[in-house]
């Protein structure tokens, strides 16, 4: 059970986020005990809501979104009881006193969250104002969440103005990823096991894959997806932050600033694309129509909400390299995209071959090892290794070891957001990317979308349930290299 008594204020608190994970996640927080008795959940909004109107929300909220076997009344009830709303426009200064009598009620000392799921133009001055009604309490606590800017330039405006009012180490910047279970795992599988690290590394590996595809299109979300794109809502952060963790050099401990600073250092030692070597690095799609698990569905010219001529990815593929001495040489394949054949993310790594086969007689060419680490749909770990098929002959087989998460530790996963706000409230920064993380994430990301602009060329089509379009295909086989799932023994 949590520790403290804490409050929680959601500014943003009848949005999209907050409706669809955040009230969600505080239910199961609550019900599973992290709660004590005078903790209190305070949302804010534009529109003059009374307490029970907002309770009302929050129950459906909880009603639709989480797993009908997790919903207990009494759970319910308690959770909502602890619930409150105050109205507070960003730019109404007398709105952020009314909040601060609210908070006032309790004690002041306790933790306070101020999580800011509000559109980020709003986050700066949300904290100016918070700061003038004197709310950045010593045991205060400010989350962001994305999209932390649209490039470098802004993205430091809003560390700047954010981090005028809150210090650093107040400052919980979110990228729900590394709230998942299986981002924890990578962190399990290479720094608990001695078996890993030594294969980790250029001489042993090959390629590595990583991917996050999706089979939704936008979601009614056109307004924000059209002019953000697959590189700057995916890539830009829940892949660069995989690949931190994958690509990572061992941290000295597990402490928040062991583990950044060796991200930071991955992110700045990505090879800069630039010009001529984004484009011939990268492949940018845009899905017309086509079918979804044998439903038919629009392209994305034809969404609600975007401009028909629009030429913003929806899938975005970049080969990176990470200059260092354990990974030179080493193509990462980043890719992202919606409208894809399936949901899937995974990163998968392939290792070199054998240096001699022996078994040449009876087969010209063994498969290599693989190893994938996914997080969607089914968590869990395969290692693919090389048997004998049973029979006369030395046929070699790849055949699976597979870790499964679900089946072997029989809990629910938390889901990442029940994991990120836990942290917050714990004030644990790990699974929080520091500013110059962010920013160095920007650095690289910003000359790409500048070259695929100056190029003047549209995004290629791909079919919608495909897996992106045919130029992602040829990208890796000019490397001599195939996607996984194009790989026989993919599963
Ligand atoms: C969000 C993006 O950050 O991540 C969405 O804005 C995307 O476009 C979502 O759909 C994917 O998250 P998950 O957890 O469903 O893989």
């Amino acid at each position: 059970a949590g520790g403290e008594n804490f409050d929680m204020v959601i500014f943003g608190g009848v949005g999209d986020l907050a409706t669809r994970k955040l009230l969600p996640a505080l239910y199961y927080l609550n019900r599973d005990g992290h709660f004590l008795s005078h903790s209190r959940v305070i949302a804010c909004g534009r529109s003059g809501l009374a307490r029970e109107a907002f309770q009302a929300h929050a129950e459906q909220a909880c009603r639709r979104y989480v797993r009908a076997a997790d919903l207990d009344d009494s759970a319910l009830q308690s959770f909502l009881q602890r619930l409150d709303y105050v109205r507070v426009d960003a730019a109404e200064k007398s709105h952020f006193e009314a909040l601060a009598e609210t908070l006032n009620r309790q004690d002041p000392d306790r933790t306070r969250v101020y999580f800011l799921a509000t559109r980020p133009d709003l986050f700066a001055s949300l904290c100016e104002n918070m700061s003038a009604a004197g709310l950045n309490t010593a045991a205060s606590r400010v989350v962001l969440e994305k999209p932390l800017g649209t490039d470098l330039a802004s993205a430091n405006e809003i560390n700047c103005r954010v981090g005028a009012v809150f210090a650093e180490e107040q400052i919980f910047r979110i990228d729900h990823y590394l709230g998942k279970e299986t981002v924890q795992n990578l962190m399990a599988l290479r720094f608990g096991n001695a078996l890993f690290e030594p294969l980790w590394r250029r001489t042993n590996i090959s390629d590595v894959q990583i991917t996050v595809a999706e089979q939704v299109g936008v979601e009614g979300r056109a307004d924000y997806y059209d002019s953000t794109g697959a590189m700057r809502d995916m890539v830009q952060n829940h892949l660069l932050q995989l690949l931190c963790m994958f690509a990572m050099e061992p941290p000295c401990s597990n402490e928040a600033n062991a583990v950044r600073d060796e991200k930071l250092k991955v992110l700045r030692a990505l090879k800069p694309l630039v010009g001529q070597a984004a484009l011939s690095h990268t492949v940018r799609g845009q899905y017309r129509a086509g079918a979804i698990n044998g439903q038919a569905v629009p392209g994305y010219l034809d969404e609600d909400g975007v401009a028909t001529d629009s030429s913003t990815e929806t899938y975005a593929l970049i080969k990176a390299h990470v200059d260092t001495w354990r990974w030179a040489g080493v193509p990462f394949y980043l890719r992202s995209g919606k409208r894809l054949a399936e949901r899937r993310a995974e990163i998968v790594v392939n290792f070199r071959p054998v240096p001699l086969n022996i078994f040449s007689k009876d087969m010209g060419s063994l498969p290599v090892n693989r190893m994938v680490i996914r997080l969607h749909p089914d968590e869990g770990v395969r290692l693919n290794v090389l048997a004998k098929q049973p029979g006369p002959a030395m046929r070699l087989k790849p055949v699976s070891l597979h870790l499964d998460f679900a089946s072997t530790f029989k809990v629910r996963p938390l889901d990442a957001y029940e994991r990120l706000l836990t942290e917050v409230i714990r004030g644990n920064l790990t699974l929080f990317m520091r500013n110059d993380e962010l920013e160095a994430a920007w650095r690289w990301v910003d000359p790409i979308i500048a070259a695929w602009q100056d190029s003047g060329e549209p995004p290629r089509s791909y079919n919608a349930g495909s897996w992106g379009p045919s130029s992602a295909v040829s990208l890796l086989a000019r490397d001599g290299m195939v996607w996984h799932e194009e790989v026989e023994d993919a599963r």
